[in-house]
């Protein structure tokens, strides 16, 4: 098995094999009969194996994107830490290679921390964000012996003050007042942000932390938002932030976007640590502790979504209609989200037609891609959606009673399962009170 496109092989006519690469996880491949592999493992077998819809990662790609942000961000500042942002993908599975590559974990509610202490990480590389924090969640973080809090208004540190018995390291979040390039719904840092507090409001916040002799106040937080490709951006932020003061600890944020389509760039890892450094060598207090929380661009481009066809309809357009849909894949619908497609058991066929790939959710907005090409898909054929391992397990739904689908790993040829898929049985649980 290999890539059916490289310098030395030119990709089969009619197809975008060699741009496919680019979207699909780094340990892809085609089977000498024309069926994707990732990880080594076919996608016929997984779908055979699991069933559809399936979430399939590649585990060596993932812990290779992992490295590079930990060892990236390390050369260039050794006094700092990766987070992940494990909103993007709040699995065991997950949590656990995280913990097992040194990354810290940033959770943001109290079921994320349950994930997360399930799959073993340590209480103390947990950083706990939330605009709205309860103070059940409170107690159970701060009883886990969590590492730090993000803290994100004043009622919070009231809460803090009813319930700390004991030091706590904090961190307050700040509004930088930097408007991302990026959908209106994943920009966090523009002036009229939810989160964090504006500088004047920040400041005295910091002064009633450091005034309290339970208050271990670190320094400041920030994050401008989500799938931001343009890097000044995060420079910009850096830039802002230094001027809340000179703090022992600056955590800014996450934010790098992807790529997720054949025509779109993203830039590397290398590059983003190259502008968020240089911005706070500029900007930050030498020797200060630099944090980033990276989620979309560590599991984004290594996860995938495996649908089976079940119609094929011509009636002006062509749509193909797949066992899934807004249910798993909603960031479609939310941030008008563009995918890019493969049939998977006839990847070296031509992609001779381009079809609008549809959900089975009751709403016409439920279409996964507008315009996707492919060969003529038959009912039965496999469709792999590409670069879908950020945020789609995390906005799954029981729409139209849809179960979420089951998670499995690969890796040099063999395949786990870390999320089960869920069950009719399941569903019911839930509505006992009322059965019966
Ligand atoms: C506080 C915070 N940090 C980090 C992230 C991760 O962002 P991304 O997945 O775009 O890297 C988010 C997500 O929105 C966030 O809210």
């Amino acid at each position: 098995m290999e890539k059916v496109t490289t310098s030395a092989q030119p990709a089969p006519e009619n197809t975008r094999i060699g741009e496919l690469w680019d979207v699909l996880p780094e340990e892809s491949s085609v089977t000498d009969d024309g069926v994707l592999a990732i990880g080594g493992v076919p996608i016929t077998e997984l779908a055979a194996q699991y069933g559809t819809p399936l979430h399939v990662f590649d585990e060596t790609g993932l812990r290779r994107q992992i490295r590079r942000f930990i060892d990236g961000l390390a050369e260039r500042w050794p006094n700092s830490e990766v987070l992940f942002a494990s909103k993007s993908l709040p699995i065991v599975g997950m949590y656990r290679v995280a913990a097992e590559e040194g990354l810290s974990v940033d959770i943001a509610g109290g079921g994320e921390l349950q994930l997360a202490l399930a799959a073993g990480v340590d209480p103390a590389k947990l950083h706990f964000h939330g605009n709205a924090k309860s103070d059940a969640e409170l107690e159970l973080a701060l009883t886990a012996g969590i590492g730090a809090i993000i803290v994100d208004n004043e009622d919070e540190l009231d809460r803090l003050e009813r319930l700390l018995t004991r030091p706590q390291a904090l961190l307050l979040r700040v509004i930088p007042g930097v408007d991302a390039e990026t959908h209106a719904s994943q920009a966090t840092g523009g002036d009229r942000s939810k989160f964090g507090l504006p500088m004047d409001q920040a400041l005295r916040a910091i002064e009633r932390m450091r005034a309290h002799p339970l208050m271990e106040f670190e320094g400041v937080h920030l994050h401008i938002g989500s799938q931001i490709l343009n890097t000044r951006q995060f420079a910009e932020a850096v830039a802002k932030i230094s001027t809340a003061g000179d703090f022992a600890t600056y955590d800014v944020g996450g934010g790098l976007g992807v790529k997720y389509t054949y025509d779109e760039q993203a830039p590397e890892v290398g590059e983003y640590l190259d502008a968020i450094v240089a911005a706070a060598r500029e900007h930050l207090p030498e020797g200060a502790r630099l944090l980033i929380e990276p989620g979309r661009s560590i599991v984004a481009r290594a996860g995938v979504t495996v649908y089976d066809v079940l119609s094929v309809k011509h009636t002006g357009d062509t749509f193909v209609a797949v066992n899934g849909g807004m249910a798993d894949t909603l960031d479609v619908a939310l941030t008008d989200q563009r995918f890019e497609a493969v049939l998977a058991n006839r990847v070296t066929e031509p992609w001779t037609e381009t079809v609008q790939l549809v959900g089975r959710q009751c709403e016409s907005g439920d279409l996964l891609i507008d315009g996707a090409e492919m060969p003529a898909a038959r009912v039965g054929d496999l469709v792999v959606m590409a670069t879908t391992g950020a945020y789609s397990y995390t906005l799954s739904n029981n729409y139209n009673g849809a179960l979420r689908p089951a998670i499995v790993f690969v890796k040099d040829g063999e395949s786990r399962l870390v999320a089960r898929r869920e069950t009719y049985e399941d569903l019911l649980r839930l509505h006992e009170p009322a059965i019966g």
